[in-house]
């Protein structure tokens, strides 16, 4: 039999929305089958139905040629069908083992050791380098997410389904993933691989399914398929991966950091001595390895952390010690790195998250009464130019939006304070290349209307094409400042890695 999993004319329905709408995949034995589409595409909804979570409105799986009913998670894991999902499910203070083991737990006395030894053998077998005693809070989302993968084969699953792996790793942690993918379809596995970055599909994957909108476009052998005919296929139009920008014509000084000195969560110094300029109409990247002084310097910035020496003035006023609120009164808006965390109140409406700095302000509030209309109208016309895709509109929860509508909301909330300095924080991390070339152009957009930007990202291609000017941290200092015209990313690696080039302003 040619095809290990069928999905053919999937319909599944939420209220109000067609998640999948006449959707068909074929997973082939031993491939690895990239699943493509833009954020709210509907690719979550049907790996969930595939691995038992949602029961399709419409539609018929297949696994090996024989028709199946999966009710349940249970029934997907009994059929050899494994995922992992794109916010890992794994017990903080459990070790590796425990996790692994719990829900799969066999007669009544646990055989720990005895789950240790096979756990430690597979991930040997699979090239994974997991401790099966280490606990899930001390190794790295990285190592984590082996672990969900180890959590599969050690259930003997057989299709492998990653919901946007690596959405949280790190360039090298990619390639290592990629590694991984290769040794699992050595050995027979097959495997679903949920992602917006072409490049890892043109690395790994055999076929490529793209879906837009709930529908099926097409299926295409990814060997004989460029990254940009996949790109048009998922957003349904033309598309380009240079950004487009005119040269930048550099103002006052906004942003001004002199010999910043700030701790890290350890109590020691993660941003040394650092100084630099941000100016009017110009957008500064910040080059780096995750960890090297990011979170520190944003931080400082924004006034979430406090700084132990060195100064930093906005538009000439000295802000070292200015509350966060007073912050953003002074103009600084901040796009954060998670989107979940500080960015958006899960349990609020997009309207009410569309207004969380303002509400107190004319129109919205007068003498203590919210005014509903001018409220409703000013998120609608965010969620509008932002192209921001949900159920409800503006009512909205917005925990029910996916990732990439819920980033476009926060940067547009943003931006419509049209702030001075905009600081924007891996503003396009896990989103795909239709969401990513629209806010990179809303990006320079607002450095065209001579506003300051200073974007800090793990993805070179991003600072590179985005920036005008390149900070590169290294250990907490800085190595250098170039032009990104007159650069390019071995020269911005190098320095990367610590070897400096001295830089010039
Ligand atoms: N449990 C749910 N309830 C209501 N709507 C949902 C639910 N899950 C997903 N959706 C909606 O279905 C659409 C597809 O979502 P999803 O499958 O998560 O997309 P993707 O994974 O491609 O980003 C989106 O519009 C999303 O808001
Ligand atoms: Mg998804």
């Amino acid at each position: 039999m040619e095809f290990v999993v069928e999905m053919l004319n999937i319909r599944k329905e939420f209220p109000g929305v067609v998640a999948n709408d006449d959707i068909t995949l074929q997973l082939r034995k031993g491939e690895i089958h990239a699943l493509l589409g833009e954020n709210g595409a509907g690719k979550s909804t049907l790996m969930s139905i595939l691995f038992g979570m949602y029961q399709p409105d419409l539609g018929m799986i297949k696994i090996n040629g024989e028709q199946v009913k999966i009710a349940s998670p249970n029934v997907a894991n009994k059929l050899g069908i494994g995922m992992v999902h794109q916010h890992f499910k794994l017990v903080s203070n459990f070790t590796v083992t425990e996790n692994i083991i719990l829900g799969n737990e066999k007669g009544i006395v646990l055989d720990i050791s005895g789950a240790a030894r096979r756990i430690e053998e597979l991930s040997k077998r699979y090239g994974l380098n997991v401790d099966p005693h280490a606990k899930i809070e001390d190794i790295s989302v990285g190592m984590q997410q082996r672990v969900e993968i180890l959590k599969m084969l050690y259930r003997n699953a057989e299709v492998l389904i990653l919901d946007e792996p690596s959405a949280v790793l790190t360039p090298q942690e990619i390639v290592e993933l990629g590694k991984i993918m290769l040794s699992l379809i050595a050995e027979g596995k097959s495997i679903i691989l949920i992602t917006h970055k072409l490049k890892e599909i043109k690395a790994v994957a055999n076929r490529c399914t793209v879906i837009r909108r709930g529908k099926t476009i097409g299926t295409v052998d990814v060997a004989t398929t460029s990254e940009l005919k996949m790109a048009e296929m998922m957003v349904g139009r033309n598309v380009s991966f240079k950004v487009e920008k005119e040269g930048s014509r550099p103002g006052e000084v906004i942003l001004k950091l002199d010999g910043l000195t700030v701790n890290n969560n350890k109590n020691v110094p993660g941003l040394k001595n650092f100084t630099l300029d941000v100016r009017a109409g110009e957008i500064v990247g910040i080059a780096g390895v995750e960890g090297n002084g990011q979170t520190e310097l944003v931080e400082a910035i924004t006034g979430l952390r406090k700084v132990e020496s060195g100064r930093i003035e906005m538009e000439g006023q000295d802000i070292t010690r200015e509350s966060i609120r007073g912050r953003i009164h002074k103009g600084i808006a901040h796009i954060p790195e998670d989107r979940q965390k500080r960015g958006l109140v899960l349990d609020y409406t997009l309207e009410e998250n569309m207004i969380l700095q303002v509400y107190n302000r004319k129109p919205f509030a007068k003498r203590g009464i919210l005014n509903k209309a001018a409220i409703r109208k000013y998120a609608s016309s965010i969620l509008e130019s932002f192209d921001v895709r949900s159920g409800r509109g503006p009512l909205s929860m917005s925990r029910s939006l996916s990732g990439g509508n819920q980033q476009k909301a926060i940067i547009g909330r943003e931006i419509e304070l049209d702030p001075g300095l905009l600081i924007a924080v891996q503003p396009t991390r896990g989103l795909d290349v239709g969401s990513i070339e629209y806010i990179h152009k809303r990006l320079i957009e607002h450095r065209n209307r001579g506003k300051a930007v200073l974007l800090i990202s793990l993805e070179l291609d991003e600072v590179l094409n985005v920036s005008d000017r390149i900070a590169v941290l290294n250990n907490g200092e800085l190595i250098g400042v170039v032009n990104a015209s007159e650069t390019n990313e071995n020269d911005i690696g190098l320095m990367m890695a610590g070897v400096g080039n001295g830089g010039d302003q």
